[in-house]
């Protein structure tokens, strides 16, 4: 079974053709990252009106290299939740309008769900249940998933995102967005011993994450300096707050996995791509549990990753009317259309 799928939810238009949920016959992505790094982080307007731009020509560009034509394809899988609202209207009104053209199945896709599925991709031999590392620039979850469309959260950050806690210590280091890619480069060169990092546990709920704390120290530390006319170790202070984002998350999972008796683990999002995440999980995994995380490419936004969830979706029966609405916030467990 061929799906194009459709994702839209941030600064990413992308599309993708995914034969039976792991096979990708073609993932094109059109970022709009440049333009929103003058403004400091993604701008909701500018990312609706460039997604309509582009859907187009995204869309065309990947049926043409999976060497096919809508016609050849048997559903249409799209992003619906969660996301900026008008970047998601732009996608799922693409996708509505298709398949109403067409008369092909339209699959209502959830971001989250596709970020995991992007290792089905990378892993052909994975299958549920396993237990997921879920880490993007909004979310942070620690996600039971008992089977493709069955998913339960029993961890979660109180406050930012990790991805968003990377961005903000960076944009405070004077690091263009999305400064977690950056930050995680130049880390690589720093003493991550130089700056100790307070580790804050949110009582009660061992599986949580509260970052608040360590970016606001690490922001008090850069004006402190600043005011008393030091110069900023940058490279020192990436790499001692990058150990401190990438130990919570790294306890936390494993914690959560030892206690639930998961010996299958996932990473998925695009701070699963964070250098310092992977070698970590890699060394603490060896030997004791099966470790698998998406290919670099597949870990931030894009279409390949919609379209081997929206079969798995299609495959429990998860097929939306013409009525199917963009949702803003979306739990992972539920279903919305
Ligand atoms: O999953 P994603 O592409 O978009 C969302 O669904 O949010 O994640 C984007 C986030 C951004 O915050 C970005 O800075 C972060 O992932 N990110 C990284 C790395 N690559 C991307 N953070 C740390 N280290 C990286 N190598
Ligand atoms: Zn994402």
């Amino acid at each position: 079974m061929k799906i194009l799928a459709i994702e839209s939810s941030c600064d990413e238009t992308a599309a993708a053709v995914v034969e039976d949920g792991r096979n990708v016959l073609s993932n094109i992505i059109a970022s709009q990252v440049e333009e929103h790094k003058l403004y400091g982080g993604v701008v909701p307007e500018i990312a609706s009106r460039r997604h309509a731009e582009a859907i187009v020509g995204v869309v065309n560009e990947a049926l043409k290299t999976a060497n096919c034509t809508v016609d050849d394809v048997d559903a249409i899988a799209v992003t619906y939740a969660p996301g900026l609202i008008g970047a998601l209207l732009v996608g799922v009104n693409f996708a509505k309008g298709l398949s109403l053209a067409t008369g092909k199945p339209l699959i209502p896709t959830h971001h989250l769900r596709s970020h995991i599925a992007s290792n089905y991709i990378s892993h052909k031999e994975l299958k549920p249940p396993f237990l997921c590392l879920v880490v993007s620039g909004g979310h942070s979850h620690i996600v039971e998933v008992k089977d493709y469309t069955d998913m339960r959260v029993i961890g979660r950050t109180r406050d930012d995102a990790a991805g968003e806690a990377f961005d903000k210590a960076a944009r405070a280091m004077g690091i263009p967005y999305p400064g977690g890619v950056e930050l995680d480069k130049i880390a690589e060169n720093g003493d991550d011993t130089a700056f100790p990092m307070p580790r804050p546990r949110v009582d009660g709920s061992p599986y949580d994450f509260s970052f608040s704390g360590l970016k606001t120290a690490v922001i008090n530390l850069i004006h402190n300096r600043q005011q008393k006319g030091e110069d900023i170790p940058v490279a020192d202070v990436c790499a001692s707050y990058r150990k401190a984002v990438v130990g919570l998350l790294v306890d936390n999972f494993l914690q959560a996995a030892d206690d639930l008796g998961y010996t299958t683990l996932v990473t998925a999002g695009g701070v699963s791509a964070n250098s310092l995440l992977r070698r970590e999980l890699e060394k603490r995994c060896k030997g004791k549990y099966q470790l698998f995380m998406p290919e670099k490419p597949l870990c931030g936004d894009n279409g390949a990753m919609v379209g081997a969830q929206g079969y798995y979706e299609y495959l429990a029966g998860h097929v939306a009317k013409s009525d199917l609405n963009a949702v803003a916030t979306l739990p992972i467990s539920e279903d919305k259309y």
